[in-house]
This record gives structure tokens, C-alpha cells and sequence, in this order.
């Protein structure tokens, strides 16, 4: 198939030169003589490539511009104008022009800038097939990863998805544990059920056990309606139990019996409710220390722990590290309507370099800021704002302390979300409840 080109111009004689020139390379080349007769063009019709002109009567060359980002977004538009001037040209390009052509121009040029144009479209359509193909190879579910410790994983949820076995998720903040229960859940005969997620963290203790079992009206003070709790909510589905090491030590014992008689008592209530669920915990705290410590019974841990799979942190897989940078970059750009084509080489560097103590959330935050910031069509060093620790090393007293930096980073974070702690909290990579102990 000719790549196809559509060429504007109130000129009747000059769209026909460019027309001819443009069949004699090879391109199929349909010539109109208004901005109207574009816009009805790229109704019907696809093209590669749109060449026109700036300045027309009626609807002019931006109205065109805009027209084929709306209708043909893959396309490449090419402007020309007789009134050369740098903010035109910039202007043009910050409107997302592909190039910029001024009269009076050789044949020869035209045909070069097409060519261009035509080279990059190529060019991009294949990385789009090799990186949808990439994904499919390297994913399971949502989860993405091409590393042996994924792929690992990733077996290791194949062959639990489609048992009832409880599953114990453990790993860093931030590593996927989330995403994996899901993923478990999918693959699972309960896929069609429900899937409830509970953040044990972020639920006071004192509502823990209502929220989890329910409760009658009148159980409690402000129990003012009956509530079936999230266990009930999960029936013929999936519960994910996140943040379980969060769970206080009296919580522990009536969860214990609950699993093992499968049936919860709602608070207040004296008939049992029977369960039907999988259960998924997950925490990204070290278990079996808490367990040593006492703060976590060792007979729940080994219920919980039937099946347990490890998350691997974001440095133990630097192979992970650009499928998901270049994941996460495609799907913000395509969000935001921009072109943006990958990492130059210092961002490259850099995110290679870091050391993810926040993991795929970090990265994810990372690359979605800066994919709001580039200008493409790569992301750059700049636009990645990793100016963190330099700039707190130099601000304010020259030794702060570890206290002193935390304390600074936390009011930071605080200042992103605008003060919604759940959002700091999670960016931070700590429970809501130890924010509010840290920062009042
Ligand atoms: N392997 C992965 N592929 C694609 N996206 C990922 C992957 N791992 C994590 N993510 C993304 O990173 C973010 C954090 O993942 P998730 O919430 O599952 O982590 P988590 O282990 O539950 O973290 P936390 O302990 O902080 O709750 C999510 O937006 C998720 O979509
Ligand atoms: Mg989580």
C-alpha cells in the first residue's frame, strides 16, 4: 500500500505541482484547494501524512491541524507558509505540527520532509507492535515483569489462581501485592464473585471487627443500622486482607476462629454467618519477626501463610526497570495526548541508578510527573524532578538530621496531595495510622 498524502493549498497550481511531485515518489496523493475540502477529506478518507497550508481563506491551516489530531491522531502534519517567522514555527510545533516548511521551497524538500514523516510513523507503529507484543509476552494479568524473579512469581500465581488456597502476598511497599491478589483473583472459578479489598492499616482499630464481621443495629454506640461486614461482602469471592501484620493481637483471635470455623458472629449478634471465600493476606512487614516479637500469633500466621509468595523489591529486578518506566510512559502519554517516545540517555541513567526504596509505585509517580513535565518527544533527565535530596541537602540547616529530613520530606508529600494523608501515606509507603503518629 502507497502511503498516502493529502495536500492543501488555496493555489490550485502549486497542490497540483506538489501533487504530481509526490506521486512520482511513490506516494498516492490527493490534491484540494481549501481548508473545507481538507476537513471533508479527512472525514472519508486515512492518510500517512498532511501537508499544508498555513494561511488560507475561510478555514486556515491550524483549523486543518486540528482537524487531523482530532480525526487522524497517527497522522503526521506537515505546515507551510510564505509568512517565515521563529513564534510561527514554534507556535507550529507546540501545537504539535510535525515540520515546518517555508516558501518558497524546492520539490525536493517537500519530498524530504514526507519522507521524514513517513520514516517516523514506520518507525513508531513498530515499536507499538513490538511493545504490545513485549507486554503479552511479559505479563500476567496486569502484572508486568520479564525478569526470572517475575516470571517466577508469575508461575507461582498461575498455579495458585485456580485452587481455593489462602494465600499470604509479601514483599516491600509498593512491589505489586495488590495487583497480584487481583491477578489471583482473575484467574480464579471466583472471578465472576466479588473481589473486597480491606486496608487493615487504614481502618481504625476500634471499627476493625465490625467492619470486618458486621454488627446489629444497636451493637455499639452509633451502630444505628444493621451492616454485614466485609467478610459477608465477599461472599462467592475473593477478601483481601491488606496490611494483616496491622492487625491488633485481640483482631487476631476472632480472625483465627473465623477461618477456622469458616463463620463470623457480627458484633452484637448471636446468629453465625457461614463464609464462602478465598482469602488473600497480604503485609509488607516481616511476619514471622512479629511472631518472634509476640505481636502476631503464630497459629493465624501459619493459617495465613498457607501459600506464601514473595514480591520481589524493584531492585532485585533491574530487567523489570524499563518495561515498566516505558509501560508507564505509553499509558500517560496516551492519557494526556502527547507524543512522548521513551527515555534520552541521562533519564535512562538515572532511573537505572535509583534505588526504589518506594519500588513500581515510586517509578509509576515518577513517570507520570514526568510525562506532565516533557516536552518530547523523549523524557528527559529535568522532567523526572529527582531533585530531592540534593535540594533538602543544601535548604535549611547543612547536617539536618535523619529525623530533621524525614520530618521535611513528610510536610513535602503532604504539600503534593494537598493534605490528604491516605494518598501521602501511600506514596510514602507507610500506614496512615503511623503518619498520623509521625505527624500529628
Ligand atoms: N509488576 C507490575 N506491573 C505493572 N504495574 C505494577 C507492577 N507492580 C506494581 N504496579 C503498580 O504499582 C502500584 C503499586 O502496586 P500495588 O498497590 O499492587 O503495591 P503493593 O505491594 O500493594 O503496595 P503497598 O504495600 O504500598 O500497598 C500500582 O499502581 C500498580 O498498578
Ligand atoms: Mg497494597
Amino acid at each position: 500500500m502507497k502511503p498516502r498524502v493529502l495536500v492543501v493549498d488555496n493555489d490550485p497550481e502549486m497542490v497540483s505541482l506538489l501533487a504530481r511531485h509526490l506521486e512520482g515518489e511513490g506516494r498516492a496523493a490527493t490534491a484540494v484547494t481549501s481548508g473545507a475540502e481538507a476537513v471533508a477529506a479527512l472525514e472519508r478518507e486515512e492518510y500517512d501524512v498532511v501537508l499544508t497550508d498555513l494561511v488560507m481563506d475561510g478555514v486556515d491551516g491550524w483549523a486543518v491541524l486540528r482537524e487531523a489530531q482530532r480525526r487522524l491522531p497517527r497522522a503526521r502534519v506537515i505546515l507551510m507558509t510564505a509568512f517565515a517567522s521563529l513564534e510561527t514555527a514554534i507556535e507550529a510545533m507546540r501545537h504539535g505540527a510535525w515540520d515546518y516548511l517555508t516558501k518558497p521551497f524546492k520539490l525536493a524538500e517537500v519530498g524530504l520532509a514526507v519522507d521524514r514523516a513517513l520514516d517516523d510513523l514506520r518507525l513508531r507503529d513498530e515499536n507499538r507492535r513490538l511493545r504490545a507484543e513485549v507486554e503479552q509476552r511479559f505479563s500476567f494479568d496486569r502484572l508486568l515483569g520479564r525478569s526470572k524473579a517475575m516470571q517466577g512469581v508469575f508461575d507461582r500465581l498461575r498455579a495458585v489462581a485456580d485452587t481455593d488456597a489462602t494465600v499470604l502476598l509479601l514483599g516491600e511497599s509498593g512491589t505489586g501485592k495488590e495487583l497480584a491478589a487481583r491477578a489471583i483473583h482473575h484467574g480464579s472459578a471466583r472471578r465472576a464473585g466479588p473481589f473486597v479489598p480491606v486496608n487493615c492499616a487504614a481502618i481504625p482499630e476500634t471499627l476493625l471487627e465490625s467492619e470486618l464481621f458486621g454488627h446489629e443495629k444497636g451493637a455499639f454506640t452509633g451502630a444505628d443500622r444493621r451492616r454485614r461486614g466485609l467478610f459477608a461482602e465477599a461472599s462467592a469471592g475473593t477478601l483481601f486482607l491488606d496490611e494483616v501484620g496491622d492487625i491488633p493481637l485481640p483482631l487476631q483471635a476472632k480472625l483465627l476462629r473465623a477461618l477456622q470455623d469458616k463463620a463470623v458472629r457480627p458484633v452484637g449478634g448471636s446468629e453465625e454467618i457461614r463464609l464462602d471465600l478465598r482469602l488473600i493476606g497480604a503485609t509488607h512487614r516481616d511476619l514471622l519477626a512479629l511472631v518472634g516479637e509476640g505481636k502476631f500469633r503464630e497459629d493465624l500466621y501459619y493459617r495465613l501463610a498457607v501459600i506464601p509468595i514473595r514480591l520481589p523489591s524493584l531492585r532485585e529486578r533491574p530487567d523489570d526497570l524499563m518495561l515498566l518506566a516505558n509501560h508507564f510512559l505509553a499509558r500517560a502519554a496516551g492519557a494526556l495526548g502527547k507524543a512522548l517516545e521513551g527515555f534520552d540517555e541521562d533519564a535512562t541513567g538515572w532511573l537505572l541508578g535509583h534505588g526504589w526504596p518506594g519500588n513500581v509505585r515510586e517509578l509509576e509517580n515518577v513517570v507520570e510527573r514526568a510525562a506532565t513535565l516533557a516536552r518530547g518527544p523523549r523524557v528527559r533527565r529535568v522532567d523526572l524532578g529527582t531533585e530531592f535530596v540534593p535540594e533538602t541537602a543544601l535548604g535549611g540547616a547543612l547536617r539536618p538530621t535523619l529525623a530533621e529530613l524525614e520530618a521535611r520530606y513528610i510536610r513535602r508529600v503532604l504539600e503534593e496531595t494537598g493534605g490528604d494523608k491516605t494518598a501521602a501515606a501511600k506514596i510514602l509507603g507507610i500506614s496512615v495510622r503511623t503518619l498520623q503518629r509521625r505527624f500529628g
